[in-house]
This record gives structure tokens, sequence and C-alpha cells, in this order.
């Protein structure tokens, strides 16, 4: 079927007191992998391609994208394409053309009067070409001289403080720190459910939780129970897909057609979807 807009899955999911789950694509096998565990499961899902990976691909957004949006027009369930952690206005820009409705404009880095004046700029660009525009609260805490990622250990989002930032940037979804952390092996982070919680009650859209790999999945449940209406997971699929290609190589070490080591890879970041899918996909 076509392309689902994001918003459109993401509004859904957070009327229905559910969330959407988002996870990353970098290769043409981890779409293949996505849109296959999202039709197991019976479930929509966000397709989401990150300036990293585009970055990996040579700059190239097009090859990426475009194959990723045949995959997801080839499912029977609804798939959409979401540009993340998007820093460069260029390459936001280019979101538009290559079957993207939507783009997290990530101004984290930023400290927080730069962080908003460049955000509703983005976000007034990005109404103007149709697209939704995730954003993420960058500087919450930590030293005033060194601003922090918002999902640097131990910083948090204040309500009061997204609440404002919703207001002045115009952003159709925020990103907040809780107690999660990117690219955790490990499901070892321990969330902030009081926080969500107060996030929900003080901020009008959708919440999002990024770095969801290291969330286990009693967390995962109360976080969407709590309120986080799109889950963005892109490691744990990393270490499925690596599994695959490892134990396959250590098993017939002489191996050399690509197709005989990143088929199992795909099927392991398949099944790792639809797991984390089964975990997500209880009502709150
Ligand atoms: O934006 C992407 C997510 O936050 C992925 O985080 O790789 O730690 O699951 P993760
Ligand atoms: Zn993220």
């Amino acid at each position: 079927m076509p392309l689902v807009p994001t918003g459109e899955l993401v509004a859904r999911a957070a009327a229905a007191r559910r969330c959407v789950a988002a996870f990353n694509v970098i290769t043409l096998e981890h779409a293949e992998a996505i849109a296959d565990g999202a039709q197991a499961a019976g479930r929509p899902v966000i397709l989401q391609i990150s300036e990293n990976a585009v970055r990996y691909h040579g700059g190239r957004l097009a090859p990426l994208a475009r194959a990723t949006a045949a995959v997801a027009e080839a499912s029977e369930v609804e798939l959409a394409l979401h540009l993340d952690h998007a820093t460069d206005m260029e390459l936001v820009r280019r979101a538009a053309d290559n079957g993207f409705s939507s783009v997290m404009f990530d101004a984290g880095a930023l400290p927080h009067d730069r962080n908003i004046a460049a955000t509703a700029e983005a976000a007034r660009w990005a109404h103007g070409a149709g697209l939704w525009l995730e954003a993420e609260l960058g500087y919450v805490g930590g030293k005033p001289d060194a601003p922090a990622s918002a999902h640097a250990a131990g910083v948090r989002t204040d309500p009061a403080e997204a609440a404002d930032y919703v207001a002045r940037t115009g952003v159709d979804a925020l990103a907040v720190a809780v107690g999660s952390s990117h690219a955790m092996t490990e499901r070892t982070a321990s969330l902030d459910h009081g926080l969500i919680a107060r996030l929900r009650e003080a901020v009008p859209v959708p919440l999002v939780l990024h770095g969801s790999s290291g969330v286990p999945d009693a967390d995962l449940r109360a976080a969407v129970e709590a309120g986080m209406a799109k889950v963005n997971i892109g490691t744990a699929l990393n270490v499925a897909f690596t599994r695959g290609v490892r134990d396959t190589l250590a098993a017939t070490p002489a191996l050399t057609d690509p197709r005989k080591y990143l088929g199992p890879a795909r099927t392991e970041v398949t099944e790792t979807v639809t797991t984390l899918l089964s975990v997500l996909s209880a009502p709150r």
C-alpha cells in the first residue's frame, strides 16, 4: 500500500493511547526486515533513516530512501518514512522529494536559544513543505558552558521548559530525555515514569522516546502507558544484524557470497522487530 504520513500514524497512536515504533534503516536489508517484521506483527511502523546513515551512504539520500519507500509500498501494513536526527537543513529540504513525510530536526547540540530559533525556522519550512516535524529539547540541564545532548546520561527534560519550547518552535512532536541513552547494547536503562507522566500533562504534542534499545521490556510498556507515542529503536536491530553475520561467518568461515550471511542477518532483524512490536503493542 502507499506510504502513510508519519503524523497520521503518531496521531492515531496517541489518540488510542498506544505508540508507534520507529525503526532505523541503514541498509536495504534493514528496510526489508523491518517491513517483514511489521507485516508479521500486523502493526504499522515508521521506517526512519538518520543523517548518519545518509552520511554512511556517501551523502546520497535518494538511493536508500527510495529503496526503503519501495519496500514499504510493497507491504500490506501501513508504513511511513521519516528522516531521523537531521542537523543539516539542506538534507531536510531534500527529504520532501524522496518520499519522507516527516523529519526529526536535531538542534540538541546548540545552546537553548539557538536551538529554539533553528528549530522554529525548521518547523516553519517543514510545514510549508507539508512535512511533520519532530524536535529534541536539547540543552535541558548540565553545565552552562557545555551544551549536552538531551540523551546524555543524567540529563532530563523539564516539563515547563518543554511546554515553552513547543509553544515557541511550533513542532509537531517532542523527543524528551527521561533516562534512556542512545546506542546501548545492554537493556539496563531506567526510565523516570513519573517525569514522562508530567511531560505528558505539560506538553500538547506527542512525546517521543529515543534510545529505546537500552530500555527493558517492562519499562518500554510503562513508558507507553505513561504517554510515549513514538518509540525509536535502532541499536537493537544492529545487534541482531551483526549477530546474524557473525554467527554465520563463524560457523562457515569460507563463505564469500554476501547473501549467505546477510540473509541470516536480515532474519535476525525481522525477528527482533516482531518481538519488540509485540512488547509495544499492549494498549495503554
Ligand atoms: O533516533 C533513533 C533512536 O533514538 C535509536 O536509539 O539506537 O539507542 O535504539 P537506539
Ligand atoms: Zn535518537
